[in-house]
């Protein structure tokens, strides 16, 4: 499906999240993910962070055959299966609603790999899903995180607010983390900034 035609598709789905404050990819990022994912072929894919479904509809309407998404919020998750059903992506899809750590970890366990991991749920939590999320990828794959510039905090020099310090600190490691062996990261400076990153070897032009 075209990209302009999933997202005219998608308007009931992106009202909901503004009316109940589900944060959701933003337009152009979304835009970015689709021409990824279709201009590299990749077809199977992990997904942190389902929310109702949006992005991962995105994703499967760009040429992706398997979506394995995961959300601790069953409510959301209700909503996402209904999105998923309404395209007929509904067995392309598996949904697992749990703490993403314990989900990927059993992923790990079952020696299950992917094209791409998008990675859009806790961002203080990256850090810790990284050495995971490593051995999740098939050769070539790669770990596309959203909003990793965090409103410019990331970058910002000075105080932060307290709140937010934490999940600052731990993004700020791991995109040490991502640009240092065995890892090379591009940050695409799209509205919240997205890292692109693959193991060293071959990288996405
Ligand atoms: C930014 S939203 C995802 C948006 C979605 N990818 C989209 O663009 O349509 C982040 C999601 O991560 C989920 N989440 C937060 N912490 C989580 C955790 N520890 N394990 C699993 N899901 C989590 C939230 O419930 C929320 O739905």
């Amino acid at each position: 499906m075209e990209f302009n035609d999933i997202i005219k598709k998608l308007e009931k789905e992106k009202a909901y999240a503004k009316l109940n404050y589900i944060p959701i990819i933003r337009d152009q990022s979304a835009k970015f993910l689709y021409d990824f994912v279709y201009e590299n072929k990749l077809k199977s894919i992990l997904e942190i962070g389902t929310a109702i479904g949006y992005s991962g509809s995105i994703i499967l309407s760009a040429g992706a055959l398997k979506l394995t998404t995961i959300d601790k919020n069953y409510e959301y998750i209700q909503i996402a299966k209904k999105a998923f059903e309404k395209f007929g992506f509904l067995d392309q899809v598996q949904i697992l609603n749990d703490d993403a750590f314990k989900v990927i970890k059993i992923l790990e366990k079952e020696n299950k790999k992917f094209d791409m991991i998008f990675l859009d749920g806790p961002k203080g939590q990256y850090i810790k899903y990284l050495p995971i999320l490593k051995n999740l990828l098939n050769n070539g794959g790669v770990i596309f995180a959203d909003n990793v510039l965090l409103h410019g905090l990331i970058e910002q020099k000075g105080i932060i607010p307290h709140k937010k310090r934490t999940m600052v600190i731990n993004l700020r490691k791991y995109l040490d983390l991502v640009n240092s062996d065995p890892f090379v990261t591009k940050i695409i400076r799209l509205e919240d900034g997205i890292a692109i990153t693959k193991l060293k070897g071959d990288f996405y032009a």
